[in-house]
């Protein structure tokens, strides 16, 4: 057992490099209280937000389709480099390896992390908001696996007969190349409503190894299916969009308010999905 540890660690320090940048655009869309403080004042450069990964937030409004006065949404979908983004392992490997903060220096050191980098910051925030206690009425785990994912989820909203999967899916003609930037999306057609669905969004965390935060609500949520073009015609986005109506327990910072310009509690906040999340749902 020890020297299969060993091993799984050698070969994860290796792939261990960017993983703290990549997965940054998951963690914003990671709200509730427990979220840590934020300094915002830096992302808005010029009125428009310095930091492109914000563009994923957007008003119950928007949802209109409506062609003549239908929203233009400035939206970033991003894709990570798979080189750069921390390796899924199996079950059997994660099992080996602890996973709580309480550990946290031996795991510093199993994967030659210094506890002030940037990695073992980000690591020491990850176990810290996986340990976590749900609050009431919010449903939420980490998956260090995909098994252990798949599993919690069905522990968690359903059995394995009714369980959808969805993710964020951009395609383009033959004859273009995707580009992931900043474009402005309308709705091809009117965002369909999944009624009376549990939902839980899962989003990469960053860690030395892949590691979801699978988080969602017992209600106060609306789940959509939508379907966006690029104002220049050539990419289209399907994918799920999430609105949750009551955001009066948010963390007042929580960048969501800085984006919508506006306050916890007085609005709904809708987000998309960056491509790497993962949104289990089921009736
Ligand atoms: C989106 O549209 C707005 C308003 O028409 C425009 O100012 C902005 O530059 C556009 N953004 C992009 C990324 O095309």
């Amino acid at each position: 057992m020890a020297s299969t540890l060993r091993f799984s660690v050698t070969f994860l320090t290796l792939l261990f490099s960017l993983w703290v940048v990549e997965v940054h655009t998951s963690r914003k869309l990671i709200s509730i209280k427990e979220e840590e403080d934020q300094t915002i004042s830096h992302l808005l450069k010029d009125g428009e937000f310095d930091d492109p990964s914000l563009y994923m937030f957007f008003r119950i409004n928007d949802l209109k389709y409506d062609l003549k006065s239908g929203s233009k949404l400035p939206i970033f979908f991003n894709k990570d480099d798979p080189q750069k983004l921390p390796p899924l392992i199996t079950r059997q490997e994660a099992d080996l390896i602890p996973f709580t903060t309480s550990k946290l220096d031996f795991l510093l050191s199993h994967f030659s992390i210094s506890k002030d980098s940037p990695q073992g910051k980000a690591m020491k925030e990850t176990l810290e908001r996986c340990n976590y206690k749900p609050m009431e009425g919010q449903l939420k785990f980490c998956g260090t696996s995909l098994e252990s994912m798949l599993d919690l989820v069905k522990e968690t909203i359903g059995s394995n007969a009714d369980l959808k999967v969805m993710t964020t899916k951009v395609t383009v003609p033959t004859q273009n190349t995707v580009s992931y930037a900043l474009h402005n999306y309308t709705f091809v057609e009117a965002p369909k409503e999944l009624f009376g669905v549990k939902m839980l969004g899962c989003h990469r965390m960053p860690y030395p190894y892949a590691v979801y935060y699978c988080h969602g609500h017992k209600s106060g949520s609306r789940v959509f299916e939508v379907n966006l073009v690029s104002d220049n015609g050539r990419q289209r986005v399907v994918g799920p969009a999430v609105c949750h109506m009551d955001t009066s327990m948010w963390n007042t910072d929580h960048v969501a308010f800085k984006v919508l310009k506006i306050e916890p509690g007085t609005a709904p906040v809708c987000h998309f999905f960056p491509l790497d999340n993962i949104v289990w749902l089921t009736k």
